[in-house]
């Protein structure tokens, strides 16, 4: 399968935790190499990541609006996420809560469907923004975000793998640019 195949997003099922959980250890290794410990990256642990997605896919409280992409052959290259923010602010609502694809997709233009997919989710589910949230060492990410209409609202230090690491929030305060249309690229399952 080469990378100029046609792309499919549809919405994930509990038999994609594994695809979701390998797609997420490879994209976090390729990213954050140099970034995130070593250490920490090696030991990701995929049939372990597997278990948790497949519980909040089979979770019926879970609020969560989860993504797939694929290739004409079923191939999972990548994934996001959308649901409620997760502290609980009084203005933010919506949350892109993650948004990975493997190396040799990137810059094809289906993160920025994914994106879209995301927000018009949320949007439909009514919430009427949403915020990111990208480490500031990962400048493709925050790039990708700016270029897509986010604005950087905030700041704070986060620990992974024994590391304080600095976080952006970026915002779309309005999610209606986002919202399906006749010619959306969006081709939900
Ligand atoms: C970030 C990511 C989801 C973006 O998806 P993508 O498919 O590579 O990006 P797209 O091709 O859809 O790009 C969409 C737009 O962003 C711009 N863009 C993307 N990456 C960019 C970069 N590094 N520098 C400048 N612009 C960039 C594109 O030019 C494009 O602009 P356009 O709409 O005006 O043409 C993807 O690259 C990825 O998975 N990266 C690794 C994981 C990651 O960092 N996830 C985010 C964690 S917070």
């Amino acid at each position: 399968m080469t990378t100029t195949d046609p792309i499919t997003i549809r919405f994930a099922e509990p038999a994609d935790a594994h695809d979701i959980a390998r797609v997420q250890t490879e994209s976090w290794r390729t990213t954050y190499a140099g970034i995130i410990s070593a250490e920490f990256l090696a030991n990701m642990d995929v049939s372990r990541r597997a278990a948790v997605w497949h519980n909040g896919l089979t979770d019926r409280n879970n609020r969560n609006g989860y993504f797939i992409a694929q290739t004409t052959i079923g191939e999972v290259v990548g994934f996001a996420i959308g649901g409620p923010e997760r502290d609980g602010h009084p203005v933010y609502k919506g949350e892109l809560l993650a948004i990975y694809l493997l190396e040799a997709y990137q810059g094809q233009g289906i993160g920025k469907r994914l994106l879209k997919t995301v927000a018009a989710w949320l949007h439909e589910h009514h919430y009427n923004n949403m915020l990111i949230w990208v480490l500031a060492e990962n400048t493709n990410g925050i790039a990708f975000y700016e270029a897509l209409g986010g604005q950087r609202v905030e700041t704070k230090t986060i620990s992974i793998g024994g590391d304080d690491l600095e976080e952006y929030g970026y915002l779309w305060s309005d999610l209606t640019p986002f919202l399906y249309g006749n010619n959306s690229p969006l081709a939900l399952a």
